[in-house]
């Protein structure tokens, strides 16, 4: 299959070339478009041949149900058995935004995208060409990120093709996207629980909720793993990656047994002159450093070097998404 490419305007959208897509959609075919976390890929969620194909040319596990995307909150509350009132509250708040709401969900969804679970996870991103390419198909969009399945999500249209081109039908390419993190994902079913810490923050939620469940993986990427093979492997680049105290340090030593070593240094750490190491520096503000997490790591990725070091990010809550991705980023294989 050829990939299509659509270069869009990120901000006024071509609506010419938007409704192409959207039949592209309409037909059954996957299309990757880019949203304010990091680029979907979309298929129409309503239909099951569609949904099987994501699937198969992510190379997913079947049991890993995959986000229902809407531009507006009324066809959410169609997919769903019960639309709690804190869901209108947290939809109120934080859509279109990187927000999803897990609830129980309603027949009309096909097995596929729930994982063939009781539950559907729905959200409406705050980007227009997505928001475009949903109103245009006129259907609710399934769409995991677009890469395939457990590595790095993609944050430009050339992350998508790097690992999809020729297995998917189209790329809406509106250049990179500015969260560079995934969405927050809520568990609305039971007392409300952050199933994956993401770009809303368990500060601005507990705002409007009270007290939220942490996420079960303790995202301290300095503790040893509790045993090897538990966390699964996840957001990975292909060159193994380590997170340390001091990142110059290791690099260094890394360096004098021979390796190709790229590092992550943090913005006003010591040392960043001394590891010789190929180094990008990475903001010291936490939105900043995950706007530029992903493009970071698929470039060093790019270069063939033996080994990624990353400085340890600081311990403070609104830090918890990029120390959940770089723990399992640093995960290792199975
Ligand atoms: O920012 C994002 O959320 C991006 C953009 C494209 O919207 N999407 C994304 O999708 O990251 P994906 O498939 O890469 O990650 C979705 C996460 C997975 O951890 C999945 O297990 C979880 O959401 N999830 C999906 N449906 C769920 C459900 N019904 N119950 C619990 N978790 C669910
Ligand atoms: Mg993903």
């Amino acid at each position: 299959m050829q990939t299509e490419v659509l270069t869009v305007d990120p901000q006024t959208p071509d609506a010419a070339l938007i409704a192409r897509a959207a039949e592209v959609l309409r037909r059954g075919g996957l299309v990757a478009f880019p949203t304010e976390t990091v680029y979907g890929l979309g298929a129409n969620a309503l239909d099951a041949d569609a949904v099987r194909r994501i699937f198969e040319v992510k190379g997913r596990p079947a049991n890993n149900p995959i986000i229902v995307h809407v531009a507006e909150v009324e066809p959410a509350r169609q997919l769903v058995a019960d639309w709690p009132a804190a869901a209108e509250r947290l939809a109120g708040r934080f859509w279109p935004g990187p927000l999803t709401l897990v609830l129980p969900r309603r027949d009309i969804i096909p097995d596929g995208v729930t994982a063939g679970g009781p539950t559907v996870a729905v959200r409406m991103p705050a980007h227009p060409v997505a928001l475009a390419l949903i109103r245009a198909a006129g259907v609710p969009v399934a769409a995991p990120s677009a890469n395939r399945s457990t590595q790095l999500s993609p944050t430009l249209a050339e992350h998508v093709l790097h690992g999809l081109q020729g297995r998917i039908d189209l790329v809406l390419d509106g250049g990179p996207t500015s969260g560079g993190l995934e969405s927050t994902v809520l568990d609305l079913t039971s007392p409300p629980r952050v199933l994956r810490p993401g770009l809303v923050s368990m500060t601005e939620l507990e705002a409007i909720l009270g007290p939220v469940g942490r996420p079960d993986v303790a995202p301290d990427v300095a503790a040893p793993l509790p045993s090897p093979g538990v966390l699964p492997r996840h957001y990975a680049p292909r060159t193994p990656l380590e997170c340390v105290a001091d990142g110059a340090r290791r690099a260094k030593e890394l360096l004098e047994a021979g390796l190709r070593v790229g590092q992550l240094a943090l913005a006003g750490s010591s040392g960043l002159e001394r590891s010789g190491a190929t180094t990008v520096v990475m903001p010291a503000e936490a939105s900043a450093y995950a706007a530029s997490l992903y493009a970071t790591l698929h470039a060093l990725d790019a270069l063939g070097l033996d080994r990624i070091v990353v400085d340890l990010p600081p311990n403070g809550e609104e830090w918890l998404a990029v120390r959940d991705r770089l723990r399992r980023a640093s995960a290792p294989a199975r």
